[in-house]
């Protein structure tokens, strides 16, 4: 069994988008920027929020974090987010969510300039990423195919089953490994018998915020298991979804929680804002 070991990659990644930082600011060019836009007091989201601005700085990106409170209307935060779409320091934008539910999260998301859309969430992205065309992917699964290729995991031909079905991380990951050839299968909180659908698949990925759900009996010896599944204990300890004591012993492969797709995400957001900010002062130059 090999642990894909996402914090070590992540580390890798984020030194090499240093090192262009480095290079950009010897040119004498302007660094890459990101804005986030937080709403409300949801401790998770602000320890996001805090990470991400954390591996700005690790990487030398201008980072800008709007926090506005939990009652903020609709027209303030469309304001918020235009303000950034047209601050031209800013190459990435990204709405934390969840949005406190007074809001209407589809309007925001789809008031952000598609071509600042490092969260991928915009539908113009998210229509292009299913359809198989150059677009800005969603972090989390963006980072479980990087993992993989790391370790020489070609998805082609494999008989997938992810399991969880949102905008964030099921169905992106979905089209994505079908756009790599994968036999795709996905499970949901509706889904009859998940054993069915887990028990026959080559890899599993599982993201749905339901510690244990996974369990031994559950996999097929030899399977590929990702594990993008965060939730704390009452303790303070952070597991996945994965039973990984037992599922393990069972695996070719495993992600860990922490250390596996968790910082994998960070770093897949750095390097879409980089490529945001290549596209941007590229059409720039060109104009
Ligand atoms: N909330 C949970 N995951 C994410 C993410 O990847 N991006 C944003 N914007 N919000 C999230």
């Amino acid at each position: 069994m090999t642990i894909l070991d996402g914090k070590a990659l992540s580390e890798k990644i984020v030194d090499e988008i240093s090192t262009q930082v480095k290079r950009l600011k010897a040119q004498g060019r302007r660094v890459p920027g990101l804005g986030v836009v937080l709403v409300g007091d949801d401790p998770a989201s602000h320890t996001y929020v805090k990470m991400k601005e954390k591996t700005c700085q690790r990487v030398g990106f201008l980072s800008k974090v709007v926090r506005l409170q939990e009652n903020t209307t609709q027209k303030e935060l469309l304001n918020t987010v235009r303000a950034m779409n047209e601050d031209d320091t800013i190459d990435g934008i990204l709405v934390q969510l969840p949005l406190p539910p007074h809001l209407d999260t589809t309007e925001i998301l789809e008031s952000i300039n598609p071509s600042k859309d490092v969260d991928g969430f915009h539908p113009y992205n998210f229509g292009r990423l299913v359809q198989g065309l150059e677009s800005f992917v969603p972090c989390t699964p963006l980072g479980v195919i990087e993992l993989l290729k790391e370790y020489g995991i070609d998805p082609k031909g494999l008989d997938c089953c992810v399991v969880g079905a949102s905008n964030i991380v099921g169905k992106p990951m979905a089209a994505l490994l079908l756009n790599s050839f994968a036999t795709v299968d996905v499970c949901h909180i509706y889904t009859k018998d998940l054993k069915r659908h887990t028990l026959c698949a080559d890899m599993v990925i599982v993201g749905v915020g339901k510690k244990g759900l996974i369990k031994e009996d559950m996999v097929k010896e030899g399977a590929i298991v990702v594990d993008i599944g965060i939730n704390k204990l009452s303790n303070g300890k952070i597991v996945g979804d994965v039973d990984f004591d037992n599922v393990s012993k069972k695996c070719s492969y495993i992600t860990p929680v922490p250390g596996g797709v968790g910082p994998m995400t960070i770093a897949m957001l750095m390097k879409n804002t980089l490529k945001a900010y290549y596209n941007l002062t590229r059409s720039k130059d060109t104009v």
